[in-house]
């Protein structure tokens, strides 16, 4: 049988052979001392890519995540943010663990929170109930199937209140590259932004989250708190590097491959209501009342896909997938 085809995520890409070569070269020192030239050097880029004065390096995007949410609350407070959003749905309760919140989850299945729920959410607090005290909006949104936030809705989100925003832009890159928007045009929106290396653009490990400078200076601390201030991560952070010069515009690539796989499934799926057009990135998702029985059918053909849900079904294009990989992917959908 041919190789498997890994479609699971767009976390298992495998580091480059520059970021191998970037890794063995680097520079690097104590970060807990402040030492480590290779992580400045990425906090500073990450910060001018996304516009804000600050950064932090971090060792996963839900860590970024979960520093936000203690910087932004306080326990008990209300986080506004969608249904299925990463920070509620796939972070094992991480936020109510670590920042003792609670959410107010809004109909996010377009990938961006609705105005009018958001605004209700809010109003509510004249009513005697918990108040919301910040928002996560998550772009791309992954389980809308990678679709990028809506510009025109986060302008509008950020007109309406005050509340502190955070992004989890997990894929902001994928956006960008999607729509044109600047990452720091869509984070001009936002108080927090958080992005990870270790998707699309191929790094093995590491995150990063921007903001204020008075903010990432407590940011540092909250890190600390969770046991993510690395040492000689620097390793980590030449990879980063990397990623950040060079693998950004090579995300196109996965996005075309990936529309040709909606091709095939709005072809075969089509009665399900998906439409190719519904993969602006590199997600493939679809509801399917049997999702994990396809998944299964597909293993058998040596093709690896995945569930976020029981009833819907999910593949990731990413670097290591070649056009051959995508035809074999588009004649099983169509064998399914
Ligand atoms: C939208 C989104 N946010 C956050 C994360 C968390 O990233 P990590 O796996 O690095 O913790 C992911 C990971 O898949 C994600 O898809």
């Amino acid at each position: 049988m041919d190789r498997s085809i890994d479609v699971r995520s767009d976390t298992l890409t495998q580091p480059t052979a520059a970021m191998r070569s970037a890794m063995a070269n680097a520079t690097v020192g104590d970060d807990g001392f402040g030492a480590d030239p290779t992580i400045q050097e990425l906090e500073v880029r990450y910060a001018q890519l996304v516009g804000k004065p600050a950064a932090i390096f971090v060792p996963s995007g839900v860590m970024a995540n979960q520093i936000a949410m203690r910087l932004h609350t306080k326990p008990g407070d209300t986080v506004i943010t969608g249904r299925y959003a990463h920070v509620v749905a796939f972070e094992m309760g991480a936020s109510a663990r670590n920042a003792g919140v609670q959410f107010a989850l809004m109909n996010d299945v377009d990938g961006y929170l609705p105005l009018d729920e958001v605004a209700y959410a809010i109003e509510v607090e004249g009513d005697h109930q918990a108040a919301a005290r910040a928002i996560v909006v998550e772009n791309t949104n992954m389980y809308a199937g990678g679709l990028a936030y809506p510009i025109e809705q986060l302008r509008a989100l950020r007109a309406s209140t005050s509340l502190p925003i955070h992004m989890d832009g997990a894929r902001l890159f994928n956006a960008q590259v999607a729509t044109g928007i600047s990452a720091a045009a869509y984070a001009s929106h936002v108080d927090t932004v958080m992005s990870c290396l270790s998707k699309g653009l191929c790094a093995p490990v590491g995150s990063l989250l921007a903001g204020s400078q008075e903010l990432m200076e407590q940011g540092r601390i909250e890190r600390k708190r969770l046991g993510g201030a690395m040492r000689q991560a620097g390793f980590l952070a030449a990879a980063g590097l990397v990623a950040l010069d060079s693998m950004v515009e090579r995300l196109a690539e996965d996005h075309q491959r990936a529309r040709r796989v909606a091709e095939a499934v709005e072809a075969r799926f089509g009665d399900t209501g998906y439409r190719a057009s519904l993969c602006e990135t590199n997600i493939v998702a679809f509801n399917h009342p049997d999702a994990r029985g396809l998944v299964e059918q597909l293993e058998a053909r040596g093709i690896l896909a995945g569930t976020v849900a029981p009833d819907r079904f999910r593949l990731v294009v990413h670097a290591d997938i070649t056009d051959d990989d995508i035809e074999r992917i588009c004649r099983a959908v169509m064998e399914l």
